[in-house]
């Protein structure tokens, strides 16, 4: 099935982006960091739909009901829920929707306890330390699994006569 929306989580504390921790989480708030991540989903005629939560049940929420609310494949920060939550690793497990885990920063390069992620087993892969742009590699990530593949945008395939 072509992918044509997609849905960006993002988990406990990653509201506070832009103040929290800048330098290790970069100076850009939660809405730029989506208007990147939206603006790159525009680019590869995808539409990117982005939430987020500090409540571990509204995430599993989120991504129990993806596929019925017609996304394709999620990218998804579960922030420090990653080292922890068996619970957001059984909703990443028992769904079908394929599941990116994105980490702004390079968690395997930092303290011992977030170079575990109980979700990354569980999820199709992992993306870490490359800032707003882990976001779009998860999302370029979902584009090129087999069963995922971007709808032309319009104006590239008559750019291309296709
Ligand atoms: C994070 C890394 C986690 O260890 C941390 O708890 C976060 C953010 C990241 O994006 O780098 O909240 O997921």
């Amino acid at each position: 099935m072509p992918i044509r929306a997609a849905l960006v989580l993002h988990g406990p504390n990653l509201n506070l982006l832009g103040t929290r921790e800048p330098t290790v989480y970069g100076r850009l708030s939660l809405a730029e960091v989506n208007r990147v991540v939206q603006a790159h989903g525009r680019r590869r005629g995808v539409r990117v739909e982005c939430r987020q939560s500090n409540f571990e049940g509204e995430l599993i929420g989120w991504l129990q009901g993806a596929e019925r609310e017609g996304f394709a494949g999620i990218v998804l920060n579960p922030g420090a829920f990653t080292h922890y939550s068996i619970a957001v690793r059984d909703a990443v497990a028992s769904i079908t929707l394929p599941v990116v885990e994105v980490h702004l920063s390079n968690v395997h390069g930092r303290e011992e306890f977030r170079r575990h992620s109980v979700i990354a087993a569980v999820a199709r892969g992992q993306i870490a330390g490359f800032g707003p742009q882990s976001y779009c590699l998860g999302l370029d990530a979902l584009l090129g699994l087999g069963e995922v593949r971007a709808r032309t945008p319009v104006n590239q395939r008559r750019r291309r006569g296709v």
